[in-house]
C-alpha cells in the first residue's frame, strides 16, 4: 500500500502543490476559532481553538488555514468536507483513517510541500507498518513532530526533533510498555541507549553523541537486521568516528552491558557510571560547602549587628 500511496501523490503533486484552494483569508476562520467553540454534534469534544499569535510564530506561520484544512470554507461545517479537496490528497487521507478512524485531509496535506520525508517515511518500517498492516500505533508525521499549530524547526529546543530531544521523542514509544508488549518490541532499546556511552555523554549535556536518528535515520528507518541496515552502519559512525570499520561498528548493539558478550562495553560503562557519579559527587560538596560558608557568614553578620 506504501507504493500505492506514493503513486497517486507523483502523479498530481503539481496540481496539488501549485493551486491550493481558494486561499481564504484567515480571519475567515479565526472570527470563530479564535475562541474555544463548542460542537453540536454529540461525543465531539473541542475545543476547536487556535492561538493566533502560537500559529503565526511556527514553521507554518506564513500559511492559510485552508492550505492544510481543504474543503473548509467558513462554518459550521458538514463532517469530513471534501468538496473541493485534491483526488490525490483524498486517497492519502483515506489511508490515514487506519491511524485514526477517520479521514484526515489536514494530515494528509503534509505530503504536498514535504514529499521527500513522506517518500522515505513511506519506505521505512513505520510506514510500512502504517500503511501496508494497519498498525495505528505506527507514528506518522504529527507523533514525531508534534501539535500541528505550534511546529517549531528542529534547530529550535522547543521542537520535539530537536537534535538532543529526538531519543525522547522515540522512546515515546520504544520505552512505552504498552506499545512494547502489543508489538513484541525489544525491551532493552532505550535503556540499553541511555546505558550507552552516547546516552550517558547526552545526560552530561553533549550535543555531539549518536542518538536514535544518526544510527537508524529519521524517517527512512529499515528493519536493523535487513542488509540495508547493517552495510551501511560503519559509514553512520564514521561520520562522527573517523575511519570506523564495519567491525567497529559492532562496538554497540542494545544488549544489556551485564552480558558476557559485551565486556568491554561493560567496563566502559562502569568507568562512566563512576565517572558521572563523581562528577554529581564533586558538585553535591560543592554546593554543601558553599551554602555552609554562607550560613556562617550570615550568622557572623548578624552577630556583628548585634
Ligand atoms: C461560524 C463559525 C466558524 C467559522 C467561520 C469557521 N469554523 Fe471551523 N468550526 C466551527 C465549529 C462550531 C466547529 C466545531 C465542530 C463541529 O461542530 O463539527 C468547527 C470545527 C472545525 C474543524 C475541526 C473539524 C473536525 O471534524 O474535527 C476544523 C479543521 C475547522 N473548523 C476549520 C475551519 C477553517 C479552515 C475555517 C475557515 C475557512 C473555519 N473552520 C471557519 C465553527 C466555525
Ligand atoms: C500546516 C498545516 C495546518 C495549518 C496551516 C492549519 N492547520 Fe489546523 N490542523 C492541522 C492538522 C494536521 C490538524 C489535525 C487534524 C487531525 O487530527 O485530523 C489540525 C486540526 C485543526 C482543528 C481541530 C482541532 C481539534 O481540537 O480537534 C481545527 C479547529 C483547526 N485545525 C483549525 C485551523 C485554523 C482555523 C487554521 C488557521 C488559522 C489552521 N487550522 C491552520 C493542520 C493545519
Ligand atoms: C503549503 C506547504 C506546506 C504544507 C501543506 C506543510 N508544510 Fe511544513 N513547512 C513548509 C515550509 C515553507 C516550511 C519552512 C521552510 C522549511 O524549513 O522547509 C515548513 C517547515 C516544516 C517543518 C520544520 C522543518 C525544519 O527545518 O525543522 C516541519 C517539521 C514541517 N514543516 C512539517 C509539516 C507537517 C507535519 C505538515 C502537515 C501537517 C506540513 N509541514 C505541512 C510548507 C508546508
Ligand atoms: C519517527 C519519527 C518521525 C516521523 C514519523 C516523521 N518525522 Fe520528520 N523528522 C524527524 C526527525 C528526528 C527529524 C530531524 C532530522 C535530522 O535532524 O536529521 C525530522 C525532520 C523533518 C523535517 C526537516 C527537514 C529534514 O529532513 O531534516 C521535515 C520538513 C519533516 N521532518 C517533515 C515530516 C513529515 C511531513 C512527516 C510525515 C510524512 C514526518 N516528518 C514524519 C522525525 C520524524
Ligand atoms: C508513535 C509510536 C512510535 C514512535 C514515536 C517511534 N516508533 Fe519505531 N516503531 C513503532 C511501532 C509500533 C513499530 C512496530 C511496527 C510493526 O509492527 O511493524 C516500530 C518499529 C521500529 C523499528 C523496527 C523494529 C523491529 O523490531 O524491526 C525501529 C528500528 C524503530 N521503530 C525505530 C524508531 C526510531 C529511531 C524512532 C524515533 C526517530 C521511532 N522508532 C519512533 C512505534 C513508534
Ligand atoms: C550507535 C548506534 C545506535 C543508536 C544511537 C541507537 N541504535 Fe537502535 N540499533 C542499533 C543497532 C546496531 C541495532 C541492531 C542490533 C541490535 O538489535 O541491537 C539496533 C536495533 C534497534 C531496534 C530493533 C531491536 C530488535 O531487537 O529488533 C530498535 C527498535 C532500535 N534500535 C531503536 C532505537 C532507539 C529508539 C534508539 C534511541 C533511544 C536507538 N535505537 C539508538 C544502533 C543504534
Ligand atoms: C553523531 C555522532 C556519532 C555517531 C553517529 C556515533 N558516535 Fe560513537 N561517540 C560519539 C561521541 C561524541 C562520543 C564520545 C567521544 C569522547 O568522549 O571521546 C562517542 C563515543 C563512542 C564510544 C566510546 C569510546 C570512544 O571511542 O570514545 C564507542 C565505543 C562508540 N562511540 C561507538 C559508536 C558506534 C559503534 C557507532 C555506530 C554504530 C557510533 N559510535 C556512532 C559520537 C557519535
Amino acid at each position: 500500500m506504501a507504493g500505492f500511496a506514493l503513486g497517486i501523490v507523483v502523479g498530481s503533486l503539481l496540481g496539488v502543490a501549485g493551486a491550493p484552494a481558494q486561499a481564504a483569508d484567515n480571519d475567515t476562520c479565526l472570527v470563530c476559532h479564535r475562541s474555544p467553540l463548542e460542537s453540536s454534534k454529540p461525543g465531539k469534544t473541542g475545543p476547536f481553538y487556535i492561538d493566533p499569535e502560537a500559529l503565526a510564530r511556527s514553521v507554518h506561520g506564513g500559511l492559510t488555514c485552508d492550505t492544510c484544512h481543504q474543503g473548509f470554507t467558513a462554518g459550521p461545517h458538514e463532517t469530513g468536507a471534501l468538496q473541493g479537496v485534491d483526488e490525490s490528497l483524498r486517497k492519502v487521507a483515506g489511508e490515514l483513517q487506519k491511524k485514526r478512524g477517520k479521514g484526515g485531509v489536514a494530515l494528509a496535506s503534509c505530503v504536498t510541500c514535504h514529499y521527500e520525508s513522506f517518500q522515505d517515511y513511506s519506505q521505512s518500517v513505520h510506514g510500512v507498518a502504517l500503511f501496508d498492516k494497519g498498525v495505528k500505533d505506527a507514528p506518522y508525521c504529527l507523533d514525531c513532530h508534534g501539535p500541528p499549530h505550534t511546529l517549531m524547526p528542529k534547530e529550535s529546543p522547543a521542537s520535539r526533533d530537536f537534535y538532543t530531544n529526538i531519543p525522547t521523542t522515540c522512546a515515546s514509544c520504544h520505552g512505552n510498555s504498552e506499545i512494547i508488549l502489543k508489538y513484541r518490541l525489544n525491551t532493552n532499546v532505550v535503556p540499553t541507549y541511555q546505558e550507552s556511552f552516547h546516552g550517558k555523554k547526552l545526560i552530561l549535556g553533549s550535543s555531539d553523541v549518536a542518538v536514535c536518528s544518526s544510527c537508524h535515520g529519521a524517517h527512512k528507518v529499515v528493519d536493523p537486521q535487513s542488509p540495508a541496515f547493517t552495510e551501511g552502519l560503519a559509514m553512520r559512525c564514521g561520520q562522527c568516528h573517523e575511519g570506523a570499520s564495519p567491525k567497529f561498528a559492532t562496538a554497540f548493539a542494545h544488549i544489556p552491558a551485564t552480558e558476557t558478550s559485551q565486556k568491554i562495553v561493560h567496563w566502559a560503562e562502569r568507568f562512566f557510571a563512576v565517572l558521572t557519579g563523581g562528577v554529581i559527587l564533586g558538585l553535591v560538596t560543592h554546593i554543601g560547602l558553599d551554602l555552609a560558608s554562607q550560613v556562617r557568614i550570615r550568622q557572623r553578620r548578624k552577630k556583628g549587628k548585634k
